[in-house]
């Protein structure tokens, strides 16, 4: 008797921002194995199914991944209809590539149900496009979580032209910016940091690159996810971001458009 594996991507947090397909599947699971990230009306739309939360975040004790590749295989051996819920896209930065490894491996059936990444989520839901013409033809997303991952990288790129997107990376911050400032990026490079984008924890800071270091959350967002976003089309963000709650921000139009110095907080 074999079950079916769903690998679904729960987009950044708000229940709205799923597939119909992602909710077709939770509809139907048995069993959901979920990150730490999902959101609890998500997980309502398995009505009927069992839920176990198997998330990591970073710096606290998590669940081995290879233990949670073998509750996917032993779930689905049982003959059950097993829903791995992950944030965002289960293969952007979420080890979903190796979950489908083990299933394969295993002879288990499964299927992938993409999700909208906060790689590009978070700065759309704050009126940020990735690549716009004239400002970034390209963007690249990376891991900020060990500087093995993100070094290399930022090393060979080239200032200008394109967007930086670093998930996993609050606790590098000032690291990051300064590798970017040593490899000739402007000071003035408009920056962002956007904390639990889709969720009720939203907040973003909008700044420069010179001051990325320093940037802090505001206490609402303490211990959210955020992801960072380096490149010029963050000043697009205060046309296209609607309207700002923070004061400062709505004072400061002007100099988040020319990322001068001054980085600013909204909800
Ligand atoms: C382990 S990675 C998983 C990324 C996920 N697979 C995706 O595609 O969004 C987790 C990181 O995604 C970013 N992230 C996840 N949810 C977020 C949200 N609601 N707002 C801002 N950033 C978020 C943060 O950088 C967080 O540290």
């Amino acid at each position: 008797m074999s079950g079916f594996v769903s690998l679904v991507g729960a987009g950044p947090g708000d229940p709205d921002l799923l597939t119909v397909r992602a909710a077709r599947a939770l509809a139907a699971a048995d069993i959901v194995f979920y990150d730490a990230l999902v959101a609890r009306g998500t997980l309502d739309l398995a009505s009927r199914a069992q839920r176990f939360g198997v998330g990591k975040r970073g710096g606290r004790p998590s669940m081995r991944q290879e233990t949670i590749n073998r509750l996917l295989v032993r779930s689905a051996r049982r003959g059950r209809r097993v829903v791995r819920l992950k944030g965002g896209d289960p293969f952007v930065l979420g080890r979903g590539g190796e979950e489908a490894l083990a299933l394969a491996a295993a002879g288990v059936p499964f299927e992938i149900v993409p999700g909208v990444s906060s790689a590009v989520a978070a700065p759309a839901l704050s009126g940020i496009p990735v690549t716009h013409r004239g400002l970034a033809s390209a963007f690249v997303v990376v891991s900020g979580h060990a500087e093995d991952a993100w070094g290399p990288v930022l090393t060979g790129l080239s200032p200008g032209g394109l967007t930086l997107v670093v998930l996993m990376g609050l606790a590098a911050r000032g690291p990051i910016a300064n590798a970017l400032l040593t490899r000739g990026w402007a000071p003035s490079t408009p920056a962002a940091i956007l904390w639990g984008a889709g969720t009720w924890e939203s907040a973003r800071w909008i700044g420069s690159l010179a001051e990325l270091g320093r940037a802090d959350p505001p206490p609402a967002a303490k211990g959210a996810p955020g992801t960072i976003v380096v490149g010029a089309v963050v000043a697009l963000a205060s046309v296209l971001g609607g309207a700002p709650s923070g004061e400062a921000e709505a004072e400061r139009p002007a100099a988040v458009a020319a990322g001068v110095a001054g980085g600013t907080h909204a909800r």
